[in-house]
């Protein structure tokens, strides 16, 4: 199991991490949608270059071309609502992937504590299949684990990316410790350091899903 942090490295990601987080700009859900998206796209073109490849001879209106060309497509696996933006981004770059979707929501108990609840999933087989499992927050890890343990029914990955914009410490270590002997990369855009009582992301940016579609 292999962990990339992008905003550990200077580039134009960051921006977009800067301004997702923000709360003078987190006003405007379309932007935030389309930050989010921007980040899918970026992260696609990262991962993309851990796909296998093959040499294809291109004809041209003048020649042939020699190239080196993907040969496998993933399936795209997003947990709703919030994944919807991220998904977005990495169906704009891997636009002949297959799409998966899988519902997950806190149920709170009287007390205030929450279970996860996985209720609805349209996937694809996944037998031997290179899987992008995308949730723009990775907070405890358990919407991670049960959304995966949910897609197992569609068959075993041979290779599972996990895409998050933003992570806890606690939720990468969890992830990375369930995962710690399977074929998966953890691709995350920036590591907080806490979770606050309720499990969000401190400093974080707050509900994504709330920001993306403005509703409760
Ligand atoms: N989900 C969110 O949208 N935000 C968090 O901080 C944690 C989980």
């Amino acid at each position: 199991m292999q962990t990339i942090i992008f905003n550990q490295q200077q580039s134009i990601f960051n921006r977009f991490i800067a301004e997702i987080r923000d709360t003078s700009i987190q006003t405007d859900p379309m932007r935030f949608r389309r930050n989010i998206e921007r980040m899918g796209e970026i992260m696609a073109y990262e991962i993309s270059k851990e796909f296998p490849h093959a040499a294809k001879d291109v004809t041209t209106p003048l020649g042939v071309a020699s190239e080196t060309v993907m040969t496998e497509e993933p399936v795209i696996a997003s947990i709703l609502r919030a994944g919807l933006p991220l998904h977005q981004g990495l169906l704009n770059y891997f636009d002949r992937a297959e799409n998966a979707f899988v519902s997950a929501y806190r149920k709170y108990n009287e007390k205030g504590d929450f279970d996860i609840h996985i209720e609805y999933i349209s996937s694809p087989s996944l037998n031997d299949k290179i899987v992008l499992l995308s949730d723009p927050m990775l907070a405890t890890g358990t919407s991670i684990e049960l959304a995966y343990k949910a897609l197992l029914h569609k068959g075993k990955p041979k290779h599972v990316h996990i895409v998050s914009l933003i992570a806890s410490e606690a939720g990468v270590q969890y992830v990375q410790n369930m995962f710690k002997d399977e074929p998966v990369t953890l691709w995350l855009g920036a590591v907080d350091e806490e979770l606050n009582s309720k499990s969000y992301i401190v400093p974080g940016i707050g509900d994504a899903g709330d920001l993306a579609y403005g509703s409760k």
